[in-house]
């Protein structure tokens, strides 16, 4: 940024902000926002809560730091422990790091030590999905299916099959919902036999395609059918949940929407709120018990003392506020308001579960032909969102990578009835003014 000494990763409002509270954030100017995407959807609890903050500091006063390989500490235990009681039955172990990409690595390099320990060396592969986002760092990378965050950066990847997304707006299959065979679910066990079950470790996917998509659920039946897929090859699962956990979705964790448990679980994003860096990988009983030594694998950061004292406070604060049963009541308020958007000429699929949702645009709602990339749709909304005091979360390259466009709109969990109409309210604004000057 001119003038400053911060290597931007491209923020277009480099605004000072400071304070926020609940839905809301305040500029240095007095000027308010509404957080219609809770930050890059993790800031679940709201801003401004003040136990967490008391839990922070009071760690901080008692030790601040103590590196994962000397000591532990009763904050550390406490947040594992919630975790494990949050998380489904058998999934009782957790390593913590700190963010997604490291949950999600971790959860690649825990599979492949399972595997080392299982006598079975050559499964190293992570079959994963196009049009998907497990992280930014080179293995989390290697792992994402999104073709723009890639594109850079693929000849220092890791060579990962990938199949195709359950994205039943665009289906690569040619299907429509009366049709649908899920396909796109048996491709995985094509994907693995052409790989060679030997080859493979796990497989990887988000139950909600988040940023890369726009909040996409799979197909009701899908991950029944990948969880049996993985289970005849012996082939783990590991659900990415670094988005769509703890309550997002509007239940404890996205997959349950699919009566379905993984063998491994990374997440991140919600589990500390936005507070601190926190991420975490749950491993079940099956991965741990092969474990006859420790997981090779830690960072400086990993279980740290105060990022899991924040941690375990926001999990409190999310069971105390019945904030996942919150997620799923008020998001059928919220999906009934957001129906209205498709008045707009440009709004072609809006999706989601919970307060988790994505509105994709077309130019052609018949033939859901994307608008140019040159035009920038997604921006022009998010901008004109934002002249308007809300933000939503963008996205783009929905349909190929290149085209394709859409938001993401996930409030904090704590968002009441009025402030929800308050946020369609904008967003239909928002969305009518980009159309007068666009169309
Ligand atoms: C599903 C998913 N996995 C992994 C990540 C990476 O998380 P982080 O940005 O904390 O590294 C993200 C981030 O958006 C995500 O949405």
């Amino acid at each position: 940024m001119p003038g400053l000494h911060v290597f931007s990763r491209g923020s277009t409002h480099l605004i000072d902000m400071v304070r926020g509270e609940g839905i809301y954030l305040w500029d240095k100017d007095g000027r308010r926002y509404i957080d219609g995407s809770a930050g890059p959807i993790c800031v679940n609890i709201g801003h401004g809560v003040k136990e967490i903050a008391d839990a922070v500091a009071a760690q901080m006063e008692q030790v601040s730091f103590v590196h994962s390989s000397h000591f532990i500490t009763q904050s550390v235990i406490d947040c594992a422990e919630k975790l494990a009681s949050f998380a489904p039955e058998g999934l009782d172990h957790v390593y913590f790091c700190s963010g997604g990409s490291e949950a999600t690595e971790a959860a690649a390099k825990m599979a492949r030590q399972y595997w080392l320990l299982r006598g079975e060396p050559k499964r190293s592969k992570i079959v994963a999905r196009w049009q998907s986002y497990h992280g930014n760092t080179l293995g989390a990378l290697s792992m994402s299916g999104n073709i723009a965050r890639r594109r850079r950066y693929v000849p220092l990847l890791l060579d990962f099959p990938h199949i195709p997304p359950a994205y039943c707006y665009r289906c690569w299959f040619g299907k429509t919902c009366d049709t649908c065979d899920l396909e796109c679910a048996r491709a995985l066990d094509t994907q693995i036999r052409a790989t060679g079950p030997e080859y493979v470790s796990a497989f990887i996917a988000e139950p909600v395609v988040g940023a890369t998509l726009g909040t996409v659920p799979a197909a009701p039946g899908y991950f029944q059918l990948i969880r049996e897929i993985c289970d005849e090859h012996d082939v783990l699962f590991i659900a990415d949940e670094v988005m769509t956990g703890l309550g997002r979705t509007g239940k404890k964790w996205g997959l349950d929407h699919w009566d379905t448990v993984p063998d491994i679980i990374a997440t991140a994003k919600g589990l500390a709120g936005g507070y601190l860096p926190l991420g975490a990988t749950i491993a079940s009983d099956k991965v741990y018990d092969v474990f006859g030594e420790p997981f090779a694998h830690g960072h400086t950061y990993g279980s740290h003392p105060v990022g899991c004292a924040a941690g375990a406070a926001v999990m409190d604060y999310v069971v105390k506020h019945r904030l996942v049963e919150r997620s799923a009541e008020l998001g059928e308020y919220f999906h009934g308001k957001l129906k209205a958007l498709y008045d707009h000429p440009s709004v072609g699929d809006v999706r989601g579960m919970g307060i988790f949702a994505g509105v994709e645009f077309v130019k052609n709602k018949e033939t859901k032909e994307p608008f140019p990339p040159e035009l920038r749709y997604y921006n022009r909304v998010v901008d004109k969102c934002f002249e308007n005091g809300l933000l939503v979360y963008p996205g783009v390259g929905t349909v190929d990578g290149v085209r394709g466009d859409h938001i993401q709109v996930a409030p904090p969990l704590v968002v009441n009835k009025e402030e929800i109409d308050e946020i369609v309210e904008l967003l239909d604004r928002s969305i009518g003014e980009v159309e007068a000057e666009v169309l």
